[in-house]
């Protein structure tokens, strides 16, 4: 690495370990952490509270008018830790997560102009210093131009392992045949959605993480930063 690029982007399908790797890839450089992810379930959070009925109606333009309308009580702020987002004086975390929120967020990140929206606002954090951008289009549509570009994989049935274990260990009960069925149907959405599907971005360097653990992953990506000169 000559110089400190200003962004590192890492993609990848749900459970290929791209978040827990972004943030320990954050904390070692010092950057910020940009989790994409995050935006869209603020924003999916803001619907269910402010405008369920936009939600349950499924019409995308009442949906991004009550986005548009709330957005400037949403605040962001940056750190290795990730994204700290407030609405008004409240802190949004364990909201983040919600079922509803879960089951509702591709249907709101498949509208471009949430997107739009979305990535404006991940440009604009990113101008402020360094970071680490994960997310499932970063390379390929918000920072094409990023020095460095990875791309995390692992087998369908290796995520829904990861998963099931993650969601064991909170108490969540589900089975892992569950699981497995949920990740193969949210693979087939999110790469055949007509905007920015998930795909490989030009340039990206495809880790397969299926038999790494994080920290091996890690040790991978920093060799590829340190032993070459973009
Ligand atoms: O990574 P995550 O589970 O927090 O992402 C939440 C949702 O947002 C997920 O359904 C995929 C979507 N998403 C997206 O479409 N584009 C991104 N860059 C990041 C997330």
């Amino acid at each position: 690495m000559k110089e400190r690029p200003r962004v590192i982007t890492i993609d990848g399908p749900a459970g290929s370990g791209k978040t827990t790797v972004a943030r320990m890839l954050a904390r070692h450089l010092g950057y910020g952490l940009l989790e994409s992810g995050t935006l869209y379930r603020a924003l999916t959070w803001l619907l269910v509270t402010q405008d369920p009925e936009a939600l349950s109606g499924g019409d995308p333009s009442r949906m991004l008018r009550s986005i548009q309308e709330h957005l400037p009580r949403f605040s962001f702020e940056l750190g290795s830790e990730g994204l700290r987002i407030s609405f008004g004086s409240r802190r949004l975390q364990e909201e983040l997560r919600l079922p509803e929120v879960e089951r509702r967020v591709s249907a709101v990140a498949a509208i471009p102009e949430v997107r739009n929206l979305v990535n404006d606002i991940l440009k604009r954090l990113a101008g402020k210093g360094p970071v680490v951008a994960e997310g499932r289009d970063m390379g390929s549509v918000v920072f094409p131009e990023a020095p460095y570009k990875f791309f995390l994989s692992a087998s369908p049935e290796v995520r829904a392992r990861r998963r099931y274990l993650e969601w064991r260990a909170k108490g969540i009960s589900v089975s892992e045949e569950e699981v497995l069925r949920d990740i193969k149907a949210r693979d087939e959405r999110d790469s055949s959605r007509s905007t920015a599907p998930l795909s490989i971005p030009e340039g990206a360097r495809v880790i397969d993480t299926s038999q790494l653990s994080p920290q091996e992953v890690l040790r991978v990506i920093l060799r590829e930063l340190f032993s070459s000169h973009p």
